[in-house]
């Protein structure tokens, strides 16, 4: 149901005026799907987002196919995608975890990449089957070799407020990291909640703690799961800090393979529908969106898990 003039803009003080949208709902919102998507499927997914006006992306992983069996794809994926998007001014970012993840990717002309650390040991020997600094070590030469080619690179940093294995995560624990893959060339971070434990007042101290060590903000992107409901206030405290980048999955879809307790990412028509309220240009038709995320709750058989979602199209679904 949309109601004409809704949400009211009420701009507040202080708050950026244009937030990037980082959309990960092809690859954090995919990757963890029971069913098999068609390679086809996901493509159209991509292209209606772009049609929406999200102009990044992530379309996929350059990772083991066993790992990660959904994105088993990637070869046929990526090359479909920038066909499909060739006309729109739209990024396509996609993760690599190693040399051979970064071969595939750039053999298909990826122009931006990510490598994924972890603020943990428990976690980085769970996804990478690696110990933490054995993972920075595997990204060096990553990182490297893509900025020798221009490649723009991102480094996720998981777990950057709870473990599942290992419980609260010491900020300065995850300070260490974040400085490590910003030495070894990252051009941005995206802090990770992987299994949404975070709140508004942690979310202050870690930004703070980062910025005290002349970390630019503008460098700082978060990626809120939204598993005990905290992800909105979460992106607000962020925003007050400073943080332009937020990284959201269309519908709420989402989750990691590798972390049990990680649900849906922040829904990106939750975050619009907020920044809306709030006068924050995003460049995303709202209308748009939430009809490719009904298109998509089609496609996977259940209904979206994004509140917006519901409210805006109860009468379609
Ligand atoms: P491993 O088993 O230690 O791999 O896995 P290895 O280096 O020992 O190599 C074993 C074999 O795999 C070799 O083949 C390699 O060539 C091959 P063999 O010689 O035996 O025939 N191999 C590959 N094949 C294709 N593509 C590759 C690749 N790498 C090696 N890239 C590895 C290590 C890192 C590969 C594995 O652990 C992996 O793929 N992990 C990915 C896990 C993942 O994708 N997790 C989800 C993304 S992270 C996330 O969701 C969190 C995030 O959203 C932020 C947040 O919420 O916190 C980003
Ligand atoms: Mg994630």
């Amino acid at each position: 149901m949309t109601v004409q003039g809704l949400p009211m803009t009420v701009p507040a003080a202080d708050l950026p005026a244009r937030v990037r949208i980082h959309e990960v709902g092809a690859r954090d919102g995919l990757q963890n799907e029971k069913s098999t998507v068609p390679t086809e499927v996901k493509a159209e997914f991509v292209r209606r987002l772009a049609d929406a006006g999200l102009t990044t992306i992530e379309a996929t992983s350059f990772v083991h196919p066993k790992w990660v069996p959904q994105l088993a794809d990637a070869e046929q994926l990526f090359p479909l995608v920038s066909e499909l998007v060739s006309d729109l001014p739209v990024a396509l970012p996609v993760l690599v975890p190693n040399e051979r993840g970064l071969d595939r990717a750039l053999a298909l002309g990826a122009n931006r990449v990510a490598v994924f650390a972890s603020a943990t040991e428990s976690f980085a020997k769970a996804n990478l089957n690696r110990t933490l600094d054995e993972a920075l070590a595997m990204f060096e030469p990553v990182v490297a070799r893509a900025k020798a080619e221009d490649v723009h690179v991102r480094g996720y940093l998981s777990m950057c407020f709870g473990d599942p294995w290992e419980g609260a995560v010491p900020v300065p624990q995850v300070v260490r990291v974040c400085k490590a893959l910003l030495d070894m060339g990252c051009d941005e971070l995206s802090l990770g909640d992987t299994i949404g434990v975070a709140t508004p007042g942690h979310v202050r101290a870690l930004l703070t703690a980062l910025t005290e060590q002349d970390i630019p903000v503008g460098t700082l992107g978060v990626h809120f799961h939204d598993t005990y409901g905290q992800a909105l206030s979460n992106t607000f405290a962020a925003l007050q800090h400073g943080v332009t980048t937020v990284d959201a999955s269309a519908g709420g879809l989402g989750g990691c393979p590798y972390a049990k307790s990680a649900t849906g990412n922040l829904a990106t028509e939750d975050l619009v529908w907020m920044l809306r309220g709030l006068g924050i240009d995003t460049g995303v038709d709202l209308g748009r969106l939430v009809a490719t995320s009904v298109w998509m709750a089609d496609r996977l058989g259940r209904p979206s898990p994004s509140r917006t979602v519901r409210a805006l199209s109860h009468q379609e679904q």
